[in-house]
């Protein structure tokens, strides 16, 4: 027995897990050496307290959450229209902004197998989500006669299968120097007991942490220095699944310039009370999102005189930072936040299980608690039917079917 293998088994003895080497005999030895790796580099101590927080409730009777500015697109003064254009255009045009897309999920609930980006939408054309997004880069180098960057982050699920399909797309038809991908951590899932689980091949079993590990991830993979290094100043994070997306936007850009704030983010309204969106908030002075899954009943129907939701600005997963917004962002852990979900596990005999119920808690950082540390951030509400289709369910809401006619009917116009 080798000293790693010591080591493991005494960290595993301490935070009791040892049932995670089980099976470790029965494994091959690259398997054996992965999850020796794995056991050493596991924060457990912040496992277990995440797994102890599954045991409360968000509580939001600490903090005071009100209803944020925000500034209508369409209701900008000519004057004020052409001030940020001519600034966002500036930016673009010098190569001082990039997109980054955040693109770790996989198309599960789709019915699709592989990245989220590579599902074909359906259209006429047969365009995947990645290509649909690539178009908007492609139509920003006709608008501003310059290929943008784009930051593309994968998980370690999927990170070769979305390399590969860039690759046999010919990237489609985009400047391949201006593509980049970096990959996002990872954490472990526990189950109800808060013991770790074990995956098909008889390693410790790891999810992705969420978009909120995109700035942690961005700083690993050197993207932030990349950026430094270019010059680029200003970056627009989005989501991979929102065929509207529009992430190259002059006016967000010359707006959040002028209002000398660090970051802005859209909106849209919110299409009732029970729309699955977060929605952003002050929280104790500072802007904030409050997530679909931890709004409250009351909250999500309040109305004001005027019949709007008070609580009625979608988070729609795009938004811009300053690239110094970004690398300070990325120096601080974001807080997890924990999902119960079907995990298939290798059971104490060895068996597989595929639950049929959720059993194990998922732990995820999310994008948006990053707002918390800027001192103040813009939000542009923005027109749905142009900027938000999204592609989330297989039927139903948010479906490939409503994403196709709104990004149809856009484009007609
Ligand atoms: C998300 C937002 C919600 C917003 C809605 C708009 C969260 C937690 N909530 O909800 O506030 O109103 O979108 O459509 O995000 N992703 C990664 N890595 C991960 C997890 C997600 O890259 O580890 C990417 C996905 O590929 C996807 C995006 O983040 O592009 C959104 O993730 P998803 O989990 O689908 O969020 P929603 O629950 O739909």
């Amino acid at each position: 027995m080798n000293d790693e293998f010591l080591k493991a088994k005494g960290i595993l003895e301490k935070y009791n897990q040892e049932h995670i080497l089980n099976f470790y005999d029965k494994l091959s030895e690259e398997k054996q050496n992965k999850l020796i790796n794995q056991i050493l580099n596991i924060d457990f101590e912040q496992i277990g307290s995440l797994y102890e927080n599954t045991k409360h409730e968000v509580e939001f009777g600490n903090s005071k959450i009100e209803p944020i500015n925000y500034l209508e697109k369409d209701k900008i003064s000519n004057e004020d229209f052409k001030k940020f254009n001519t600034i966002g255009t500036d930016i673009i045009k010098n190569d001082k902004f990039a997109v980054v897309t955040m693109a770790g999920g996989q198309g599960t609930r789709l019915g699709h197998k592989g990245p989220k980006g590579t599902y074909d939408l359906g259209l006429d054309s047969h365009k995947s989500i990645f290509e649909i997004l690539c178009d908007t880069l492609k139509k920003a180098k006709e608008d501003y006669g310059t290929y943008v960057q784009w930051y593309i982050m994968t998980s370690e699920e999927n990170n070769r299968q979305t390399v590969e399909f860039f690759e046999e797309n010919n990237y489609f038809g985009y400047d391949k120097n201006k593509v980049m991908f970096f990959k996002q951590g990872q954490l472990p899932m526990c189950d109800t007991k808060g013991k770790l689980m074990i995956d098909e091949n008889g390693l410790i079993k790891e999810a992705a942490d969420g978009h909120g590990g995109v700035f942690e991830s961005m700083r690993k993979d050197a993207v932030i220095d990349d950026m430094k290094q270019k010059g680029i100043e200003w970056a627009f994070i989005g989501g991979v699944d929102n065929v509207l997306a529009n992430m190259v936007d002059s006016v967000l850009i010359g707006m959040s310039i002028a209002n000398n704030v660090p970051a802005a983010g859209k909106s849209v309204v919110k299409a009732g009370p029970k729309e699955r969106v977060g929605v952003f908030c002050k929280r104790n002075g500072k802007p904030s999102v409050i997530e679909y899954t931890e709004i409250t009943n009351e909250m999500a129907e309040a109305k004001n005189e005027n019949g709007e939701l008070i609580y009625g600005e979608s988070h729609i997963l795009c938004n811009l930072f300053s690239v110094k917004a970004i690398d300070e962002i990325s120096k601080n852990k974001l807080p997890y936040h924990s999902a119960f979900k079907k995990a298939k596990y290798i059971n104490e005999k060895g068996e597989l299980v595929v639950p049929e119920k959720p059993n194990a808690y998922k732990f995820e950082a999310f994008l948006f608690d990053a707002f918390e540390s800027l001192n103040d951030m813009a939000i542009m509400r923005v027109k749905r039917e142009e900027e938000f289709a999204p592609v989330k369910n297989a039927e139903g809401v948010d479906s490939p079917e409503t994403a196709r006619e709104l990004y149809k009917n856009f484009h007609k116009n």
